[in-house]
């Protein structure tokens, strides 16, 4: 019902968003991952699609259901998420990532359940980096307007313009990690070459709907418009 009075500043916009977790098993029973429930960047896909967007969500693992109108594909690891972005990257006109990436996959990963050994011997993982799918999109020729995502536990504004930098994104949304994770409400700092906006505490849909004004204002316009 409120979704119908929600401008829609991004009418005809096709958008993609990544959210949540991604697992990288260790074995079959086992894997690795990130603290991320998938709300922020559920939120986010909820508010695009309000905003009159064409939304498909690339989401790892999460008990969330897929927003109204929203299409979402679901996804596993690392390296999942990346083709799965890849696929569509090019048709996009924004890019937002909001996945809690793995960092790293398990590269001695068995195809069998490791058991315990009767010595206590614990075994041993080795990692391997995964590729980063936002850096990647971002330094795509004539690819979609991105959105940067980061959580951090220290020294917010100092790591999240170095990030914003490294990965050649316009805009990057930034918060201190102890505070987001898996609650219902963030505290969000939007970093851009107008410099730092700290928007106070929010729910995490009205804090979604504010970062699609934002994206809303800077986004170039398109030939028809
Ligand atoms: N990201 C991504 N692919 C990865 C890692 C991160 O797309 N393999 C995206 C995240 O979705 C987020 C942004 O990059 O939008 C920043 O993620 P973050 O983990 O904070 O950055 P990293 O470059 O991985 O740096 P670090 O974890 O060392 O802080
Ligand atoms: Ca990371």
């Amino acid at each position: 019902v409120i979704a119908f009075f929600q401008p829609k500043v991004l009418a005809g916009r096709r958008i993609l968003i990544t959210a949540g977790p991604t697992s990288e098993p260790i074995d079959p029973v086992r894997v690795i991952t990130n603290r991320s429930s998938g709300k922020m960047g559920y939120a986010l896909a909820r508010a695009a699609r309000e905003a009159g967007a064409d939304v498909l969500l690339v989401s790892g693992p999460t008990a969330l259901p897929a927003p109204y109108g929203v299409q979402r594909v679901n996804v596993e690891t690392a390296r999942d998420m990346h083709s799965a972005v890849m696929r569509s990257a090019a048709d996009m006109d924004v890019f937002i990532a909001v996945a809690a990436v793995a960092d790293w996959r398990v590269a001695n990963s068995s195809q069998t359940k490791i058991k315990k050994q009767a010595d206590g011997h614990a075994p041993s993982l080795q990692f391997e980096q995964n590729p980063d799918i936002l850096a990647e999109v971002a330094a795509m020729p004539s690819g979609p307007w991105c959105v940067g995502f980061a959580a951090e536990t220290e020294k917010l504004h100092e790591q999240a313009q170095a990030k914003r930098a490294r990965k050649h994104v316009p805009l990057l949304v930034g918060n201190l990690a102890q505070q987001a994770m898996h609650a219902d409400t963030t505290e969000i700092v939007l970093f851009s070459d107008e410099g730092a906006d700290a928007l106070p505490p929010l729910p995490k849909l009205d804090a979604a709907r504010e970062i699609v004004r934002q994206i809303a204002r800077r986004l170039p316009a398109t030939a028809t418009q």
